[in-house]
């Protein structure tokens, strides 16, 4: 399993977001935030954003909602073009309704808990998620301090998707730099988050391949 680096736009220049995508296309997806200052007390940008940056990206959308009703629209943002659509489950009505929607108008359907939610009543449900993140910040902001707090529920998930067979990332996002990126990946991880550390970076490419080096090496060596 190799790591995978999904920087997040929400650290780029809004101004210049087709020149922000052309400095990371070593990177496995580009991570985007959806907010709307309900679910979360921030705001960026919805669905026709999306559907523009579907069209100029080098790589393919992992578009993470932070969104009421996401019953609503996250269908919309997987029938723009978006590869990966994650809903906040705290914000669903019927999540797997909802995965299965995504599921059918062809993306990944994956599911994001809060840094307070209980990731247990959902994995019982494995096979209907491509992916499960686990939020290592409260959402709303980037350039936040990682929460280690959060490594037994990365671990948990882990080892249910391993006990599961089956074939489900595991994301973290929030925090996540040179170390952080280690420990979420000793603990797990194999799909990482990273706003801060490759925007704010003068070599976005250098900071993706430095990071995927960083959680390559950790994920050879699990802790125990
Ligand atoms: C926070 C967002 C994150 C954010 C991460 O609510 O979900 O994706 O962009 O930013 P960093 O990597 O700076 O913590
Ligand atoms: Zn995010």
């Amino acid at each position: 399993m190799h790591a995978r680096i999904h920087p997040s736009i929400l650290a780029a220049d809004f101004a210049n977001f087709e020149r922000e995508l052309s400095r990371i296309t070593t990177a496995d997806m580009v991570h985007v935030d959806v907010m709307d200052n309900h679910f979360v007390p921030n705001l960026t940008f919805g669905l026709p954003m999306v559907q523009r940056l579907v069209q100029v990206s080098p790589v393919p959308l992992d578009v993470h909602l932070m969104i009421e009703n996401p019953d609503r629209w996250a269908v919309g943002y997987a029938e723009a073009g978006a590869a990966s659509v994650t809903i906040s489950v705290e914000a669903a009505g019927d999540p797997v309704e909802i995965a299965r929607g995504i599921r059918r108008a062809g993306a990944k359907a994956a599911i994001a808990v809060k840094p307070g939610t209980d990731v247990e009543p959902y994995l019982a449900t494995l096979e209907e998620w491509d992916m499960i993140l686990v939020m290592t910040v409260e959402p709303g902001f980037g350039g936040q301090s990682f929460q280690t707090e959060m490594m037994p529920k990365v671990r948990r998930t882990a080892e249910a998707i391993a006990a599961s067979g089956l074939d489900v990332r595991l994301q973290v996002d929030g925090g996540i730099a040179s170390g952080t990126i280690a420990e979420a990946a000793r603990h797990g991880a194999d799909t990482f988050v990273a706003g801060s550390a490759v925007y704010g970076s003068d070599d976005p490419e250098r900071a993706i391949a430095e990071l995927r080096a960083e959680a390559d090496a950790a994920l050879s060596t699990p802790a125990h």
